[in-house]
């Protein structure tokens, strides 16, 4: 009966990966546990929420968090904590925070219909296998499916708590891979979106050690042979694995979106050396303008950390360096954060705060100028955009190809369809434009 199910109320931080294990945890909870999804908070039976723990202030607001939903959620609904800071923290979170029952690990999502059974649960166990286990069919959008490849990461850089919260890297078999795309394309998914720490290492370790002789390549292709996909994108992608087999399937595929994550996070190749990133500022730029070549077009973002420890004034000079010669459509830019765990965090050279605050403006305003000046470029160009959804006043809104947010006017009849736009009014932030039918 309808009205006999609990409510879920459920917060996801983080990256993509976080939004794809709240994904499987709905679907656990509502297929086999009677729950049913709110969005209100203080009518929940059980509140999740889905932890991120790459930046100290996150894992901050965790507390006030778990204190503000105390002071609304319903007698005797429960708190849990999963993801990475409860990877992290552990049994400390219960130590804090009382009113939370359970802690789970980014690594053991699938454990959670365990887990809201017992009392006071915690399992953070980061060499746990959850590679072969097929993940649940819950979908936040219909036109895009979020599809697994890998879990963990093997990289050791030196800022990142990741491989000490996702434990070591992992490739989901190929065939529980394409299954779960023919899944999602039968269900009316249009795009699939592929995610790993470090997608391009595809293939380099499977717990089912006859599964040879595959890399992210081959994956690709065969994701593309799937009949139903109309698009592939992945993130995150390692600089360091772009080898010209990799950067050559991207560029001609037709059905792989133009659009490339390709996190610097320094273009010193001193400090990249110290982040323990294997490539040099030369291949970096080696890279990303071979790209440029070969993909008309293409939509590059990164991800750049300031005054990591030692990082001098000709060092942050590299990095802006490297943002005006590649020129990315979108950066997410960050001020280092000492991380528990991490090398890093252990350096004697930290920066002091005021400087990053420096450095981190410069940056963001070279970058704000150049946007600028990529946006007013596309004015009169068309491209192709899959609408996911119906704003206000008829804007429809979506994604092209090379991952420029696009808005055009509208009809519900256009979601989830691709069709050609053109750019009438680009922005900063949107491209506008009209459909051409
Ligand atoms: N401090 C600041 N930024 C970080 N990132 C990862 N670890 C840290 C840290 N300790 C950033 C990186 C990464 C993105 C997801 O978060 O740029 O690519
Ligand atoms: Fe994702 Fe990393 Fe944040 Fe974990 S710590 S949620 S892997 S960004």
């Amino acid at each position: 009966m309808q009205n006999s199910k609990k409510k879920l109320y459920i917060e996801t931080l983080g990256c993509a990966m976080n939004v794809r294990d709240s994904e499987h945890i709905i679907a656990e909870l509502t297929k086999k546990e009677n729950f049913k999804i709110t969005d209100k908070a203080n009518e929940a039976d059980l509140i999740l929420i889905n932890t991120c723990s790459v930046r100290e202030k996150p894992v901050h607001k965790l507390f006030s968090e778990i204190g503000a939903f105390n002071k609304i959620k319903k007698e005797g609904a429960k708190i849990g904590i999963c993801g990475c800071t409860a990877s992290h923290l552990g049994e400390e979170i219960l130590k804090k925070a009382p009113s939370v029952s359970f802690v789970l690990g980014a690594r053991n999502v699938s454990k959670i219909t365990k887990a809201i059974k017992e009392e006071r649960f915690v399992d953070i166990d980061i060499n746990y296998d959850e590679s072969e286990y097929a993940f649940g069919e819950f979908r936040s959008s219909p036109y895009k499916a979020y599809v697994n490849i890998s879990i963990g990461c093997d990289k050791r850089c030196t800022y990142c708590i990741v491989p000490h919260t996702r434990g070591e890297e992992i490739s989901i078999p190929p065939n529980i891979i394409i299954n779960e795309v023919k899944r999602a394309v039968q269900s009316g998914a249009k795009e699939i979106f592929l995610l790993g720490q470090n997608v391009n290492n595809y293939g380099a370790r499977f717990s089912d050690k006859s599964i040879k002789n595959i890399d992210f390549s081959d994956l690709l292709e065969m994701v593309s042979e799937v009949e139903g996909v109309k698009r592939i994108r992945f993130t995150s992608p390692h600089p360091l694995h772009m080898d010209d087999k990799f950067l050559k399937v991207f560029a001609t595929n037709p059905k792989i979106c133009k659009s490339m994550h390709m996190p610097l996070q320094s273009g010193s190749s001193k400090i990249l050396k110290e982040m323990k990133r294997g490539y040099t500022k030369e291949w970096f730029l080696d890279r990303a303008l071979k790209l440029r070549e070969m993909v008309k077009d293409v939509h590059i973002s990164t991800d750049v950390i300031v005054a990591f420890p030692g990082e001098s004034d000709r060092d942050f000079e590299d990095t802006l360096d490297v943002v005006k010669k590649v020129r990315f459509e979108q950066m997410f830019s960050f001020k280092y954060s000492p991380r528990p765990l991490t090398k890093a965090a252990k350096f004697s050279n930290q920066i002091a705060s005021d400087i990053a605050s420096k450095r981190l403006k410069t940056l963001q305003d070279l970058h704000r100028e150049i946007i600028d000046d990529i946006s007013l470029q596309q004015e009169g160009k068309t491209f192709s955009v899959l609408f996911e959804e119906l704003k206000d006043r008829g804007w429809l809104s979506g994604r092209s190809d090379n991952n420029f947010m696009i808005q055009a006017k509208g009809s519900e009849e256009y979601l989830g369809k691709i069709v050609d736009v053109v750019i009438t009014n680009p922005k900063r932030m949107v491209l506008y434009g009209e459909i051409i039918e």
